[in-house]
């Protein structure tokens, strides 16, 4: 076919189109228009009701099953007030294993104070993206503090951990380049991946011999090659070995990202994170990545690492470039609580000392707590959906709140009970935990 042919065919096409465009235009206005849901007979009704999409069903499946069962459902329990090592859901007083709150920051009264003082002069929201109009101080303050707790030159914060994974991975990488993943990675880091069209392969879990198979056979097949782990696993509590991550990345010519969502404030003496429990030299990791919303008990993310990484993202990353400043209030809570973390030690010393007390007793139960490094995350695995969700309720009941981990979050045989610890955990709240875990083992 010609040129000139193509382009007829394209005419005659666009004509058509207007003039189909004009005759309902036309029809429209008179009134006399036929409706169009009389042509939606042929569409099956799974394309267009939301009570027919298969999510929707597996839901209805689990929240039916548990009625049947006559087990109350683990999930969305309201907490009313600061959730620490006690919370109160409903009016019920709980010691509470359910949330990250590893050294006790949020509700603090200078992390609150900060806060206050920041909506008192700054408002709830900047109201703009910052590269527009968004920019405050607050934001400066906070990323430079970030920046020189790493030893490294600069860092970018965003309103969302699990956006700044998606952001920065899909940002930086694009389809002939690969990522190669530990396999339990966090959702949004696979997210990330999967925007970007980068090939991906997982490697097993803390596995480095597995990684380095999948990183001989190909990396001469990709430009740009991505190692990420992350610093301390969620699911089991367990620390990937990073000198020897860095070597291979040197070896190989590739960048590596830790995802330190779990374990900037938990892991090194001070809670520096994975490179101080390692001494490592801050700039052998390519991009540190963390949330604000755990140990430093406000919501986002942030990215640390050299100048040429940050400004990048600073200036074209779309997660950053196209969605709101982070709120005054958030900045300076987690401003506030990292100023907090890095002058009371003390705090990541008792956290320690409580995992590893939690640990010991999980083991003297002939427990099984999987690869956990008894730091702030130690599951039990009980190898059973039902019985994990039938445990968390009974726990419940005697004034212990501990969520269930469930098939699909993990396979059906790893299904768990996970607990969070905190530095506010006494070790009579461990020592009550562990004798109601007996009992109700003991008795079911
Ligand atoms: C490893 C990891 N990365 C990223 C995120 C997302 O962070 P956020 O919840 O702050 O959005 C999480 C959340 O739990 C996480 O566990």
């Amino acid at each position: 076919m010609s040129r000139n042919s193509r382009s007829l065919t394209t005419q005659v096409k666009e004509k058509l189109i207007q003039k189909g465009l004009e005759k309902r235009m036309d029809q429209l206005a008179k009134g006399t228009a036929i409706p169009l849901s009389i042509h939606h007979h042929a569409i099956p009704d799974s394309y267009t009701r939301f009570d027919r999409q298969p999510g929707y069903q597996q839901v209805r499946l689990m929240q039916d099953g548990a009625q049947r069962l006559g087990v109350e459902s683990p999930f969305f329990h309201v907490h009313e007030g600061t959730a620490s090592a006690r919370s109160t859901i409903g009016t019920q007083q709980v010691i509470n294993y359910g949330s990250y709150n590893y050294l006790n920051l949020s509700g603090h009264p200078r992390v609150n104070a900060a806060a206050i003082a920041a909506i008192d002069r700054y408002g709830t929201s900047v109201s703009a993206s910052r590269i527009v109009a968004g920019e405050r101080p607050l934001h400066c303050e906070l990323e430079n503090l970030i920046a020189s707790t790493y030893g490294v030159d600069d860092a970018l914060v965003m309103v969302s951990g699990h956006a700044t994974n998606i952001s920065v991975i899909s940002h930086l990488l694009g389809p002939k380049d690969m990522v190669l993943h530990d396999e339990y990675a966090h959702n949004s880091i696979l997210l990330g991946i999967q925007l970007a069209g980068a090939q991906r392969l997982s490697f097993r879990h803390n596995d480095l011999e597995s990684l380095e198979q999948k990183l001989g056979r190909h990396r001469h097949q990709v430009e740009r090659l991505l190692i990420v782990v992350e610093g301390l696993y969620s699911m089991d509590g367990d620390v990937p070995d990073l000198p020897a991550l860095v070597a291979l990345k040197k070896q190989y010519g590739a960048w590596l990202m830790v995802d330190e969502a779990h374990s900037f404030g938990v892991l090194g003496r001070q809670g520096l994170g994975i490179r101080e429990h390692f001494h490592t030299d801050p700039h052998d990791v390519d991009i540190w990545m963390g949330t604000l919303s755990k140990t430093l008990a406000a919501c986002g993310g942030y990215v640390a690492g050299e100048q040429a990484l940050i400004e990048n993202l600073r200036y074209l990353a779309p997660g950053f470039l196209y969605s709101v400043g982070m709120s005054p209030p958030v900045a300076a809570a987690a401003t506030a609580a990292l100023q907090i973390l890095l002058s009371e030690p003390q705090r990541v010393s008792t956290l320690h000392a409580r995992g590893a007390y939690f640990l010991e007793h999980v083991r003297s139960l002939g427990l099984n707590p999987g690869y956990s490094a008894g730091l702030a995350i130690t599951p039990v695995i009980l190898g059973s959906s039902l019985e994990s969700v039938r445990l968390s309720a009974a726990l419940l009941k005697q004034g212990i709140h501990v969520q269930p981990i469930l098939y699909p979050a993990v396979p059906e045989k790893q299904a768990r009970l996970r607990f969070f610890l905190s530095s506010a955990h006494s070790v009579e709240d461990i020592d009550k935990t562990v004798a109601a875990l007996k009992k109700t083992l003991s008795h079911p």
